[in-house]
């Protein structure tokens, strides 16, 4: 028999893809305290498509800062905000979903780090492809030994930034790498494991009016039997994709994150033709309502968080470490002490 859960209150920040936390909360069946935006426009727009009374709308987010009894504050606001709001918000009580990346620099990320420890509020960070499908269902193989010892694994984010580079996201601190290749790292991180070095080049020919380069391939030495590959697109001329490929000591998978389905191949008994299986999967690249789903049981549950700030923050040691390997010509190791 089901237990009934207590009702979850939650209040969201930044209406923009902020509006997809709204979407999880409710089918969550969370009770909607408060949204909010500093732009009225954005903050109408989801207070009418979502129904939420204009008494719940707010401009300034220490109104929710300040709020009492919420359960869960989601964050989606530039990524240069996420430690200031997160901090300020963890200081004040509230328990933390916040947007990927965890923050473009490395001290804003020991100050989330810092903050989460300090108060022993909950805090997740949004690296949201944990939670796609086929990337689900890839993680599910590996761990059940479907393909054997991973000896090579490559992710890519492909996503054009033309209509985006006027923004925040223009940003010479917001490297493509850190702010949209995270996803690709952060997904290598959790099927394979820790790189403990990288080697990176970069070329820059598509998004000439910023400063940082618009395509990086990464090489990544996870052991010493165990490499994989990184590569960055934001100007490519293409839909969002996230091709991966894991191969195995008994079988390969290839999938994405935008596909119906996604292939294993096993090995054959004598060698090739090694049979593919073709496995149908939801197409879901922002499975918002299952990420709230596990923050919202794991603060339920006294349950900790498995995509935590230090998880957050080892996936932009390696960005980090793939941006200053293609400036500096050599290889470098990502630092992922954040005791
Ligand atoms: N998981 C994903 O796949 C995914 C996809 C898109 C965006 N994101 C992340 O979500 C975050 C938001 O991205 P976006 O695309 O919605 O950006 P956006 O610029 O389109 O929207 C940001 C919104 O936040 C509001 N805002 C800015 N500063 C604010 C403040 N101080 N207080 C209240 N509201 C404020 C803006 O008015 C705007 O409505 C970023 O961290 C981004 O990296 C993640």
């Amino acid at each position: 028999m089901e237990t009934a859960k207590r009702k979850i209150r939650s209040a969201h920040i930044g209406m923009k893809f902020g509006m997809s936390h709204i979407e999880g909360a409710m089918s969550y069946g969370a009770d909607i305290a408060a949204i909010c935006d500093c732009d009225e426009e954005n903050l109408r727009f989801a207070g009418e498509r979502y129904g939420i009374p204009e008494e719940k709308r707010f401009t300034d987010y220490h109104d929710i800062v300040n709020m009492d009894g919420i359960d869960i504050v989601t964050v989606a606001v530039p990524d240069q905000l996420h430690s200031r709001i997160s901090c300020e918000l963890m200081r004040a009580g509230k328990n933390v979903l916040c947007e990927k990346p965890l923050a473009l620099k490395r001290e804003d990320c020991e100050e989330i780090i810092r903050a989460q420890r300090e108060t022993g509020m909950k805090f997740m960070v949004g690296q949201i492809c944990r939670f796609t499908p086929a990337f689900e269902k890839a993680k599910e193989l590996i761990d059940s030994g479907a393909v054997g010892e991973i000896y090579f694994a490559e992710s890519e984010y492909a996503h054009d930034y033309m209509c985006f580079v006027d923004t925040w996201r223009g940003d010479p601190l917001r490297h493509g790498v850190i702010g949209g290749g995270c996803h690709a790292v952060d997904l290598l991180r959790w099927l394979v494991g820790d790189p403990q070095e990288v080697f990176a080049y970069g070329t820059h020919r598509l998004l000439p009016t910023v400063e940082y380069d618009d395509a990086t391939i990464a090489v990544l030495k996870f052991d010493e039997n165990t490499a994989g590959k990184v590569f960055v697109s934001t100007g490519c001329k293409r839909d969002y994709t996230m091709r991966t490929l894991i191969y195995g000591t008994k079988g390969t998978i290839i999938c994405d994150n935008t596909s119906p389905s996604m292939t294993l191949y096993t090995a054959g008994k004598d060698g090739p033709p090694h049979e593919p299986q073709t496995i149908e999967v939801e197409v879901n690249n922002h499975n918002a309502a299952r990420e709230f789903e596990v923050f919202a049981d794991a603060i339920l549950n006294g349950e900790p968080v498995t995509t935590d700030a230090v998880e957050g923050a080892k996936t932009v040691a390696v960005c980090r470490a793939i941006v200053d390997s293609s400036k500096l010509g050599t290889p470098v190791k990502p630092e992922y002490d954040f005791s």
